[in-house]
């Protein structure tokens, strides 16, 4: 039964893209039925199911959010890196060494300046700890703020890695030598990242087709390499949603092959995929 290929017919390829879209709004195209069949046979199989059709019909009438949740996380795509699209981080750190140079910055109640980020799609939390690094590793006098960084994805196994914050030592690889230097190495093959930067961070699920319980404003916002797979009218919603909780001049930060109607949604383009927020005035009705 292990080694039994399960045959994928175009109807149970169709049901499965209408599921996932219908929960994580991913848009699944021709080409990715070799990655539906090579994700989901192992999930047919734990069933003890003997095909595609009987495992739809599970999800749609038998299962938990568990199993809903097991399908999703098998469904997407997870690929990141430590400095990841690095002119993001170089851009980050001028426009956050203006906001510290504001003498009216906006405070806590603790009576600490406030700072907050959020990278939405976070996957394995590269990027979160990134902004972290490069932020505290300019600004040391960061650590006096009540600076938080926000990571969220709909897929709760990344999730949890994000939150434990061990990677292999091979993700060092490409990083300079001051960059790499940053992390705790507790075994040979491991690297850590060390508690100054995970104490910043808190990790959620968060599935951004549905309510999103955030507090913002945030003064920056990543969501790098994740709209990728919505359709453009999902892409839309998402970006209006995201201009709804930026302040004023804050930033969204999209991936390399993302793009938006700027100033429709309410941001100026500013540099290449870096959205600036308009106020409310200047915000045009979208055509
Ligand atoms: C390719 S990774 C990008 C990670 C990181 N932002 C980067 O650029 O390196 C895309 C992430 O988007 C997440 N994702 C996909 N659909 C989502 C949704 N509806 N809500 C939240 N996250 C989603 C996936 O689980 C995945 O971890």
């Amino acid at each position: 039964m292990a080694d039994e290929e399960i045959q994928l017919s175009d109807k149970e390829f169709d049901d499965v893209r209408a599921l996932i879209y219908k929960i994580a709004g991913i848009s699944l195209g021709d080409a990715k039925r070799v990655l539906v069949v090579s994700r989901l046979t192992k999930l047919v199989k734990a069933r003890g199911l003997k095909s595609f059709s009987a495992y739809i019909d599970f999800l749609d009438k038998r299962s938990t959010r568990q199993d809903k949740q097991v399908f999703v996380n098998a469904l997407t795509t997870n690929l990141t890196r430590f400095y990841r699209e690095d002119h993001h981080f170089d851009h980050l750190i001028k426009y956050v060494g203006r906001l510290i140079a504001q003498p009216d910055r906006p405070k806590s109640p603790n009576g600490k300046p406030r700072l907050r980020i959020w990278s939405a799609g976070c996957s394995t939390g590269q990027e979160p700890y990134t902004i972290a690094m490069a932020l505290l590793g300019k600004y040391p006098q960061l650590k006096n703020w009540d600076f938080r960084i926000l990571g969220t994805d709909v897929d709760t196994d990344v999730v949890a890695t994000s939150a434990r914050g061990e990677y292999s030592a091979s993700d060092l690889d490409g990083l300079s030598a001051a960059q790499a230097a940053v992390f705790e190495r507790p075994t040979p093959d491991t690297i850590r990242v060390p508690a100054l930067y995970r104490n910043l961070m808190t990790f959620k699920p968060l599935n951004l087709m549905e309510d999103w319980p955030v507090k913002g404003p945030f003064d920056a916002i990543f969501c790098r390499n994740v709209t990728i797979y919505f359709d453009k009218q999902t892409q839309t919603r998402v970006f209006e949603r995201f201009a709804q909780l930026l302040g004023e001049g804050a930033y969204l930060y999209i991936g390399h092959s993302e793009n938006m109607k700027a100033e429709a949604l309410g941001y100026t383009l500013e540099g290449k995929t870096i959205y600036r927020r308009l106020g409310q005035a200047n915000k045009r009705n979208v055509a």
